[in-house]
């Protein structure tokens, strides 16, 4: 019994998903694209596919998963489940005009035309917000329509910006925020969702690593009991001696965002020789 799971083939969540997918131990023996590729060592074959046809595939059974991003899955309406959010190729998508228009509010979008790849999600927004303007559907480069006079607006995803500075544009309303998701089929076999739970499991014990950093310093006795209590870790921190008298190692896990902050109270607290180390994988 093998696992399928559908790819995007390129575009915005093809590195970070083959990325995530070697980082479970998923290997594929063919590292030429080629449609349909077993992984060794791991009952899963990866097919290729373009972002837009993922949903439909989970949804009917093509593939048993898929790797896609929310945009799209909203968009497509397709009848399959979320089996995980995976918190990568996080991005917004958003209502952008010229940016010398003045803005006040939502109503400007009345009678106006914009252009996107989403007219399901635009059409469910304009509805609830009691806006009627024309949706003009294009596949590709929304954001130049504007400026060949193709629309008076857009409605696309936006991640860093960039896109609509250099065509002159301005985000005015986030409609939706979306991340990659692990999508599955609503019917899948015991055997199959088996492998599916070993697969997520996987990619927990990846990702729980990615915010938590290794830590390692030495303390004054002392000051055992405040350092401790900084370091909450998962469990208690480990303690052993030093041979140096009244000295001590501690070596715990910190999360990564709260990295400077507790730095500056260990080195307030005389820790020396702090050490930061990456975590590969992590089971809690
Ligand atoms: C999207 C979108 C914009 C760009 C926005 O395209 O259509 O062109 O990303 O990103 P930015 O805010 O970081 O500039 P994508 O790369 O997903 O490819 P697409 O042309 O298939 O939509
Ligand atoms: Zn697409």
């Amino acid at each position: 019994m093998t696992l399928r799971i559908a790819v995007q083939s390129k575009g915005r969540l093809f590195e970070e998903t083959m990325e995530l997918l070697k980082e479970t131990g998923i290997k594929l023996n063919n590292t030429k694209r080629t449609l349909l590729v077993r992984a060794n060592d791991f009952p899963v074959e990866v097919l290729f596919l373009r972002d837009d046809d993922i949903p439909q595939a989970v949804a009917t059974g093509v593939t048993d998963v898929g790797i896609v991003g929310e945009n799209e899955f909203v968009e497509k309406n397709e009848d399959a489940e979320v089996a995980k959010r995976l918190g990568f190729s996080k991005c917004r998508l958003s209502l952008a005009i010229p940016k010398d228009i003045d803005y006040k509010d939502v109503s400007w979008f009345n009678d106006k035309k914009i252009a996107t790849s989403y007219p399901h999600i635009l059409s469910t927004f304009l509805k609830d917000q009691n806006i009627t303007a024309e949706i003009h559907e294009i596949t590709g480069s929304v954001e130049i329509s504007p400026s060949i006079g193709l629309s008076e607006a857009i409605f696309d995803i936006v991640s860093s910006g960039a896109t609509l500075v250099s065509n002159r544009l301005k985000e005015v309303e986030v409609v939706m925020r979306s991340e990659a998701l692990l999508i599955k089929n609503k019917n899948l076999e015991a055997e199959k969702s088996a492998i599916l739970d070993d697969l997520i499991f996987r990619i927990d014990a990846v990702q729980t690593a990615y915010k938590k950093k290794y830590i390692m310093l030495n303390a004054h006795e002392s000051k055992l009991q405040d350092i401790i209590d900084l370091l909450p870790g998962m469990n208690s921190p480990t303690v052993t001696q030093l041979a140096s008298n009244g000295w001590c190692s501690v070596q715990s896990v910190i999360e990564e965002k709260r990295f400077w902050e507790i730095i500056t109270k260990l080195k307030a607290l005389g820790a020396e020789g702090i050490l930061i180390l990456p975590i590969e994988k992590m089971i809690l």
